[in-house]
């Protein structure tokens, strides 16, 4: 297929790589696509792929030059639990990571740049409910601390250089066909398979912990959305509000007993529970929507029967 784009996805392998890689290969051409992560995925992929690190960057240039790379969309990140394991680690991947591919932009090495942000950047003196785009930011977490770092590096590169970076802050993301890597919001994807498995799930938040959500196909929209708007229309360059459901645990258990009549959930509250009451319960979205027209397609209700469905397909298959 023929594209004026070569686009190079960083963290391939990872929950939203997974999805994003193959729907970005079926937009553009599987043969104009290469995905990079730490290591070759098990199951072998119609995008091309090259193991490599962000973190090193003479290789990462080589790929950049052989393939004559165009877009980047920068994934691989420690996300909000695992980051609190490995702080130094955290800051390092998920900020030297991103300056590696600002300063190639600056090079004229590459002309566009996605790098995902979270509501992660909210701390405990946000507003909970309708936050909006430029309410107070101040996070506890290591995750949202270096993710708000990374929104004004982005900004910053954008002023100062002219670098077209963009960005949006994913809400907890729900998907069927991949798992999570580290996440406060991992609960949600698990709780499926667990419905499918033993029709029994312990659940690491409390009942009424809730969070912003979004179904991956909206999240997937929404990035190849703000990456194929035009420059113009693109008025924030730290990152954009981004949102379509907010629930509890208790709530997505009671959508999924409409399925599993005997689907039983337990909750015995960890470390993530602290994580997530630090968070906002729902994200005001107004400029997304109002600069390059994002809108959700699914509420909650469809989002459960399409994961349900799809994972029907996937266990009886196997
Ligand atoms: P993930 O943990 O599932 O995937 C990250 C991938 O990056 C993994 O495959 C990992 O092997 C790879 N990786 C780790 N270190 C690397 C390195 N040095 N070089 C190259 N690759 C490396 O994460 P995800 O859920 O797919 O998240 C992708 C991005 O979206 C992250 O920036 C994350 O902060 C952001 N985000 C995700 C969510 C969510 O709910 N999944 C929500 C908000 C923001
Ligand atoms: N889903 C992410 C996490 O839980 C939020 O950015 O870390």
């Amino acid at each position: 297929m023929f594209s004026n784009k070569k686009i190079l996805v960083i963290g391939s392998n990872g929950q939203i790589g997974t999805v994003l890689t193959n729907k970005l290969g079926e937009k553009f051409g599987f043969e104009n696509v290469v995905g990079t992560d730490l290591k070759t995925p098990k199951i072998s992929t119609k995008f091309i792929f090259e193991a490599c690190s962000v973190l090193d960057k003479e290789k990462l240039l080589n790929i950049i030059t052989k393939y004559n790379i165009t877009d980047v969309y920068l994934l691989a990140a420690y996300l909000s639990a695992k980051g609190e394991q490995n702080i130094s680690k955290a800051w390092d991947l998920n900020i030297n990571g991103l300056l590696h591919i600002l300063n190639f932009a600056k090079d004229k090495k590459i002309q566009k740049i996605f790098w995902p942000s979270s509501i992660a950047v909210f701390g405990p003196t946000t507003p909970k409910d309708n936050v909006d785009q430029y309410d107070v930011a101040e996070p506890t977490t290591i995750y949202g601390v270096s993710k708000l770092a990374g929104e004004n590096l982005c900004n910053y590169y954008h002023y100062k250089f002219g670098i077209d970076v963009r960005s949006i802050r994913y809400p907890g993301l729900i998907g069927w066909e991949s798992m999570p890597g580290g996440g406060t919001t991992d609960y949600a994807v698990d709780i499926f398979h667990k419905a499918f498995k033993n029709k029994k799930f312990t659940c690491f938040l409390s009942q009424n912990r809730i969070l912003p959500m979004m179904y991956m196909n909206d999240a997937i929209k929404a990035t190849i959305g703000i990456m194929e708007a035009p420059t113009d229309n693109i008025k924030i360059r730290t990152s954009y509000n981004l949102s379509s459901l907010h629930f509890n645990p208790k709530q997505l258990a009671q959508e999924i007993k409409k399925h599993f009549k005997d689907f039983k959930i337990t909750y015995q509250p960890d470390e993530r529970d602290d994580l997530a009451k630090s968070w906002p319960q729902s994200i005001n979205d107004f400029h997304a929507r109002n600069d390059w027209g994002w809108e959700p397609n699914f509420n909650l209700s469809q989002m459960v029967n399409d994961i349900i469905l799809n994972l029907r397909n996937r266990y009886k298959n196997n």
